[in-house]
């Protein structure tokens, strides 16, 4: 509920932003997008997340990676001269490092372009393969994903004889719902050409103690990613969130496969947010939905992607068989 409310006029010139934490947190129950935890402390925070021992995702994939870049290699270099491996999201490289590294010293013709929302993250990342994979053909190319994708292909995706691989790695595709999975993936394979490939990494359904433990770390640096959205809208929106009055809570859901993630009102309280010129009302115990985190089945990911219009080629696990990485084909 809102004890006041931003006029017509104002609204209309709100940036999506804006209008997003607006909306989430004047609907009910009140919702906030995960895609905006990521300023630059929550950047920061992330990377410490991925540091923990309970967050296991991040070092799953690493070991699929360093145990399997060679039938990478060979996947990826069949029947073509030269391949694109095209990152959505640049992310900090550490994983794909070990990709790139290891097609480098193959002599493989290949091309690196991530894509990413961020200029900075991928200046970043620039730095980071100039210093460790000088010879690595890369060019960054900053946009929303399909925008970025549309633009490569009016160009360098059209060589037939190069083969176009996508990566779309570190489980993103579980913070979108059901539905929105299946349409980016499916509006992927639209973008690409037919027999272009996708690497998708995504985190398999295991023991639920497992999975609940890593999305609510003992140090709380999970409950502080949250917060940091509250922080991030206190100085973007010149809000009034006491930061101390909120709590985190998350649950998983097996059932479901779903993760999700609630920042938690500890109090009765009112929040001002000055530059939207509204009041927010918190009852004690309210929840604030911020994110979900979906684990799949081998077969629940073969069907989605079947579905989306691409066929399966091969899969990798770790060996705890906690994380997985599907090779998959537009057909
Ligand atoms: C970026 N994404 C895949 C992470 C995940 O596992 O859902 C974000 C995250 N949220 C809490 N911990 C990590």
């Amino acid at each position: 509920m809102t004890s006041s409310t931003p006029n017509s006029e104002l609204t209309n010139q709100l940036s999506t932003f804006e209008k997003d934490i607006l909306e989430g947190l004047e609907t009910t129950p009140k919702k906030l997008s995960s895609k905006y935890f990521y300023d630059d402390e929550g950047s920061k925070l992330f990377q410490a997340i991925m540091n923990l021992p309970e967050y296991y995702l991040t070092r799953s994939e690493y070991e699929i990676f360093e145990s399997h870049k060679q039938n990478f290699y060979q996947q990826f270099s069949k029947d073509t001269k030269a391949f694109n491996l095209i990152e959505l999201g640049a992310g900090d490289g550490l994983k794909t490092q070990v990709l790139l590294s290891h097609f480098v010293e193959q002599n493989t013709s290949f091309s690196y372009r991530p894509i990413d929302i961020s200029a900075e993250a991928l200046h970043q990342l620039k730095m980071r393969f100039n210093k460790t994979i000088p010879s690595l053909d890369f060019e960054g190319i900053e946009g929303e994903y399909f925008e970025a994708l549309a633009k490569l292909k009016t160009n360098s995706l059209q060589n037939e004889k190069v083969r176009n691989i996508v990566l779309f790695l570190g489980s993103n595709i579980g913070n979108f719902g059901n539905e929105q999975s299946l349409n980016f993936l499916t509006q992927l394979a639209q973008n690409l050409r037919k027999d272009d490939y996708l690497l998708l990494g995504f985190d398999l359904k295991k023991h639920p103690q497992i999975i609940k433990m890593a999305y609510d770390d003992a140090n709380g640096v999970t409950k502080a990613f949250n917060i940091n959205l509250l922080k991030r809208i206190n100085r973007e929106l010149d809000g009034n969130f006491n930061v101390e009055k909120f709590d985190f809570y998350s649950t998983y859901i097996p059932e479901t496969g779903e993760v999700r993630s609630y920042i938690v009102s500890a109090a009765k309280q009112e929040v001002f947010l000055k530059k939207l010129n509204t009041t927010i009302q918190f009852e004690w115990g309210e929840t604030i939905h911020t994110e979900i985190s979906r684990k799949y089945s081998a077969s629940d990911m073969k069907e989605i992607t079947n579905e989306a219009g691409f066929e399966f080629i091969e899969s990798y696990t770790d060996c705890k068989g906690y994380f997985m990485d599907m090779l998959l084909r537009v057909k």
